[in-house]
């Protein structure tokens, strides 16, 4: 058996922390032939962690053979130490009457912190995806608060996008979403993020000759996969939780594990690919290896990419602005 790895997950007794830890402990995301011990953190509020407890509670009633151990704790540097995977959900979700620039502002705060705490006590190697939101700004606020470990080490969560955007393509083509390959979100995971099948292939064939429908792309397909959230939402009363603790474990076990040379899309720290400043953290079609991803290189950019591509590159770097004296 292989030794125990820790995984620490924040906001554990929220709605995506009770469809992600139950995964996680099954061995979904890492294997199963990997122990994993959870590091749960959640705010010093009783409500919080006496819910926490509960979630532990029901952990401990799965008798989850992988689980080595759980800890639950309101400390980021417990729920950090030595942790080899974090995966920061807990985040400040926007409240009546609060813009988006105070959201912008609550988060720094949040996730500041982490990062700090992140630098301070994780693994080195530690591999990081932000799913609270603003899920890419607060990936590169954590990114720059842990200045000692690797910027590469911090990514954000564009997966659910991706998923989406398979669905949708699956739908329209008829054809299983096991079949899609090669298909990618570009971008900020928010409505502007640019999901983009020009590349995509099923058994071998363009997507796009197959849709053939600019009309459908721009005016269809671009609206369901950016809008998606927002109609969960009014579906459900809730936001997407168990689709977003779904993306989550995809994301990690394909950084952790690979991609067998499939594209997939991570928020990561741009080198300076496709002309998105270096440092930007933005969705991008990347391979996995080795615990290592690869930008795909190489694409056509076209006129009406590069508009979509400009349009959600602008919207991070208004994020950006916003927060980054807090790094000057
Ligand atoms: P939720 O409100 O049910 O749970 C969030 C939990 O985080 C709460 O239990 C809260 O106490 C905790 N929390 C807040 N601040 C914390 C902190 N500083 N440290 C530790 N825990 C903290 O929310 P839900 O539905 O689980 O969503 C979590 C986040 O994920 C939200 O920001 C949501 O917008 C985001 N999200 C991101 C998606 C993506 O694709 N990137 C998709 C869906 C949701």
């Amino acid at each position: 058996m292989k030794q125990p790895v820790r995984v620490a997950v924040t906001g554990a007794a929220g709605q995506i922390g009770y469809s992600l830890l139950f995964r996680i402990a099954s061995g979904e995301m890492l294997g199963k032939d990997q122990p994993v011990i959870l590091q749960l953190l959640e705010i010093p509020v009783e409500k919080a962690q006496q819910a926490l407890q509960g979630v532990i509670m029901e952990l401990d009633d799965c008798a989850f053979p992988l689980l080595v151990d759980v800890i639950g704790t309101d400390d980021p540097n417990v729920a950090f130490k030595d942790a080899d995977y974090a995966l920061l959900v807990g985040a400040r979700p926007r409240g009546p009457g609060m813009e988006r620039a105070d959201l912008l502002q609550e988060n720094a705060k949040i996730f500041t912190v982490q990062g700090k705490a992140l630098n301070d006590v994780a693994s080195r190697d530690v591999k990081v995806l932000v799913v609270g939101n603003p899920a890419n700004t607060n990936a590169y606020i954590a990114m720059k608060s842990a200045p000692d470990l690797p910027a590469k080490n911090f990514t954000a969560m564009l997966r659910l996008d991706h998923n989406r955007a398979l669905t949708q393509v699956a739908k329209k083509t008829g054809k299983p979403v096991k079949d899609i390959k090669k298909l990618t979100v570009w971008g900020n995971h928010s409505p502007t993020m640019y999901a983009d099948y020009r590349f995509a292939t099923i058994d071998g064939e363009s997507v796009k000759d197959m849709i053939n429908d600019q009309e459908w792309n721009a005016n269809t397909f671009l609206p369901t996969v950016g809008k998606r959230g927002a109609a969960i939402i009014e579906a459900r009363g809730l936001s997407s939780a168990a689709s977003a603790a779904n993306a989550a474990i995809d994301h990690m076990r394909d950084w952790a594990l690979g991609s067998n040379g499939e594209w997939v899309t991570m928020g990561i720290p741009s080198d300076g690919s496709y002309g998105i400043p270096e440092g930007v953290m933005f969705g991008f079609p990347v391979t996995t290896e080795n615990g290592e991803y690869q930008i795909v290189q190489g694409l056509e950019i076209d006129d009406f990419s590069q508009e979509r591509i400009n349009l959600t590159l602008n919207e991070l770097e208004e994020e950006r602005a916003a927060i980054d004296h807090l790094f000057s």
